[in-house]
């Protein structure tokens, strides 16, 4: 019998695999809720399962256990999401149940998430494990009817893929694998406004950002008429939307820049954890929460907001950076001093101010000798939206390593990846103040900017930006 989600030519929507009715064997994974911490926290979901139906996660569970049985473990916990927001299946002994049996996918690549929605994916779903970051220019002498029939096929094409779909004329690269938590976002940069005409309806939220006295930004690698961002919890799903969406873009639109991510893999750790980046800190922690009564207005545009295009409703504001980490230098710091740097501990995350991880930083407590435990130029207190107006906005990054760069040290670091309902009132405020005065400036480098409009999810029947390029 064909497995929807692991045979590219059966439609996993179509409900002809195992199981029957609504989101019965046509669900294709775990809908993975968000520990805290987490820049993710709206569910992975699947096309035609509604929120929070039973019968979804019912399925999943057998798929799982069978799974599970394959291994011979007896216990499992299905939804549990980590900070890297990935669904696991683990035995009673805390260790991952790996051992698929033949046609089952584990968790991990049964993971679907819905292409159509108020917000575009890749947004709040939680972090990938693989990411690619991409930037096209239109190509000479093409306007808004090729952009516009660029968006048409890139949205049908993420769609498909999304669902565990091969597309038409189909390379094969992720023929066995199942959707793999697949997300494509899509973006309009400054200049594409000019390019198509649509000057006039570019929304005042992407002027240029100021500089930064640290910047160290390389045009090339900056900026770009589109962006596209692609997260999987498998390189070779991540790498077969790349392709496939590099050849949709054909003589439309050339790739301008492109850069390769990583963050950690579902089932490396026992227990659910917030991410860690490439110097060890635990990283994401203060994140805004969706589950805050101001997330929706911190992070996504309203509809009807003033001043505010309304083709841009329901959408947010993406600021791109390569962060280059420094980390030859960082490794000369002691781990008290690196914690200094940052201001909280580098084991666990929480606070030098006391408590554990998810404890609020206490800015203003002092040690027997007087001296601030979270020091004043820690990154922690210089980043804290009570320090900015309230500014604050959503990290979702993916570290990068490139090799040894012409330096002789690792080129790696952080695709700081930041959204927000308005960079004046996110990231341009802090950065301003970290610019100044943060201890971690001294072990990191901005070697590229972007700075993207990413416009509310399409509905079913439209494709990203139609309401820009069509109305
Ligand atoms: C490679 C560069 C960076 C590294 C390694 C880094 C690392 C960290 C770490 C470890 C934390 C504490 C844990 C947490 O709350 O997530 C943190 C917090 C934070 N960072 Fe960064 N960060 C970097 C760049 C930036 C940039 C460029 C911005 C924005 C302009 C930023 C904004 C924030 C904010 C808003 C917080 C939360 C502060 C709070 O509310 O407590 N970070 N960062």
């Amino acid at each position: 019998m064909s497995n929807p989600l692991t045979d590219p030519t059966s439609d996993p929507t179509s409900g002809s695999g195992s199981g029957s009715g609504s989101g019965s064997g046509k669900s294709s994974g775990v809908r993975a809720g968000s520990a805290s911490g987490s820049p993710a926290g709206s569910p992975r979901t699947s096309p035609g399962v509604s929120p929070g139906g039973g019968d979804h996660l019912d399925i999943s569970r057998r798929r799982l256990l069978g799974t599970v049985g394959a291994a011979g473990a007896a216990g499992l916990v299905i939804g549990a999401a980590g900070g890297a927001g990935i669904a696991a299946a683990v035995s009673e002994d805390g260790s991952a149940a790996g051992a698929a049996g033949p046609g089952a996918l584990t968790s991990v690549g049964a993971t679907q998430v819905a292409f159509h929605g108020r917000h575009q994916p890749g947004i709040t779903t939680p972090l990938q494990s693989r990411g690619h970051l991409v930037a096209f220019d239109l190509a000479p002498g093409a306007g808004r009817k090729e952009a516009a029939a660029l968006l048409r096929r890139w949205s049908a094409t993420a769609r498909t893929l999304m669902a565990g779909k091969a597309p038409a004329g189909d390379t094969g690269i992720a023929l066995d694998a199942g959707p793999s938590s697949l997300t494509v976002t899509f973006g309009f940069g400054r200049t594409f406004f000019d390019r198509t005409g649509l000057a006039s309806r570019r929304p005042s939220q992407l002027d240029p950002l100021p500089a930064f006295s640290s910047d160290a930004v390389d045009p090339k690698r900056s900026e770009g008429d589109l962006w596209v961002q692609i997260g999987a919890d498998d390189a070779l799903v991540a790498f077969h939307a790349l392709r496939a969406l590099q050849k949709d873009a054909g003589d439309a639109a050339r790739v301008r820049w492109q850069m390769n991510g990583f963050n950690r893999s579902a089932g490396a750790t026992a227990r659910p954890t917030t991410a860690r980046n490439l110097m060890g800190q635990v990283d994401g922690t203060n994140n805004p929460k969706p589950t805050d009564p101001d997330f929706d207005r911190r992070i996504f545009v309203p509809a009807g907001a003033a001043g505010a295009q309304e083709w841009m409703a329901g959408g947010s504001y993406a600021v791109v950076r390569r962060i280059r980490m420094l980390l030859d230098d960082w490794d000369q710091l002691s781990q008290e001093g690196q914690e200094r740097v940052i201001g909280r501990r580098k084991a666990d995350g929480a606070p030098l101010s006391g408590g554990s991880e998810t404890t609020p930083l206490d800015l203003n407590k002092t040690g027997p000798d007087g001296k601030l435990l979270v020091p004043d130029n820690a990154h922690a207190r210089i980043s804290a939206p009570e320090q900015n107006g309230g500014a604050a906005m959503l990290r979702r990054p993916f570290s990068f390593h490139d090799g040894i760069g012409a330096d002789g040290t690792p080129d790696a670091g952080l695709l700081f990846v930041c959204w927000q309902a308005d960079p004046l009132r996110g990231f341009v405020p802090v950065q301003r103040k970290l610019d100044r005065g943060d201890a971690l400036s001294k072990f990191v480098r901005h070697e590229s900017s972007g700075l993207f409009a990413v416009p509310g999810g399409a509905p079913e029947g439209e494709y990203v930006g139609q309401r820009l390029l069509e109305a």
